[in-house]
């Protein structure tokens, strides 16, 4: 992982940011960004939506004693990041990020300085052998323990060609039971013609940037857990997993948390 910054080519992380008004992001991912705003208007609301999920997935996950996470594909540090949130229930909660975007690690490690028990490696995570083996994620988490896996927003950046249900596979199978999975994902598998038109224009325009999207139908997604028993609801809208909010729209992204029994 030695490329450095990319100020041309938008990617996923500095598009996130931007969608979520953060200031991490260049000319290129705002121009790219605008694009996409116009093909998809939802996609604002689909970024807070997604990290609101993540942060349900958190409190969830405390609340059933796990006290640490890898969170792969972490982002650009923004408000509510997991040990925030984590802490806020549980302040003895430890939290391995990893993401391969160098904006994203530079924030990190900046914010991240001085927080015990939190760390930042940048690492690709389609290779689960070398984030496991990093000393930032092997040394902070104690896999004998349970440890709660975030692939939140991530896996639609990883193409079939890269094979993501043995990614995913590489992470389970050092989880011991109490451990869980949780994923979402980007589909264009919804009733809802318009959705459906407008995710996939937003594929169509990440083709140009250097993290290009892949759709999946429910069922990919579902096969990505494995033989895992989802906790309820299942595999549903990014929305509408356990979400105080009555009836709240779909956003095209399907998402999930898996127990390890
Ligand atoms: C849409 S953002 C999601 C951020 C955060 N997980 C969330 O849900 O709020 C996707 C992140 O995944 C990262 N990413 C994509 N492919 C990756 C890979 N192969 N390895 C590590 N990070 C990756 C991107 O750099 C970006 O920061």
């Amino acid at each position: 992982m030695e490329a450095g910054i990319d100020f041309e080519r938008p990617n996923a992380a500095r598009l996130y940011d931007y969608y979520l008004g953060g200031a991490h992001n260049f000319a290129s991912d705002r121009e790219l960004g605008e694009q996409v705003v116009k093909v998809m208007p939802e996609v604002r609301a689909w970024a807070r939506a997604n990290r609101a999920f993540l942060a349900r997935v958190v409190r969830y996950c405390v609340a059933q004693g796990v006290r640490q996470f890898l969170d792969l594909g972490s982002g650009i540090p923004t408000v509510n990041h997991v040990h925030d949130v984590a802490r806020e229930l549980a302040p003895d909660t430890r939290v391995a990020y990893v993401d391969f975007e160098p904006v994203a690690v530079a924030h990190s490690q900046q914010l991240l300085a001085h927080v015990e028990g939190v760390s930042i490696t940048r690492a690709d995570a389609r290779d689960p052998a070398s984030v496991l083996s990093a000393p930032t994620v092997n040394e902070l988490l104690d896999f004998r323990e349970p440890v709660a896996v975030l692939a939140v927003a991530l896996m639609h950046f990883v193409s079939d060609d890269d094979d993501p249900v043995k990614m995913i596979e590489g992470y389970r199978r050092v989880l011991v039971p109490g451990s869980f999975l949780a994923i979402s994902q980007v589909s264009d598998d919804y009733d809802d013609p318009d959705l459906t038109a407008h995710v996939r224009a937003l594929v169509e325009l990440y083709r140009g940037s250097a993290t290009p999207a892949f759709l999946r139908d429910r069922t990919q997604i579902r096969a990505l857990f494995g033989e895992l028993e989802l906790v309820d609801p299942g595999l549903v809208d990014v929305n509408h997993w356990h979400n105080d909010v009555p009836d709240p729209p779909q956003l095209s992204n399907y998402a999930g948390l898996a127990r390890i029994l």
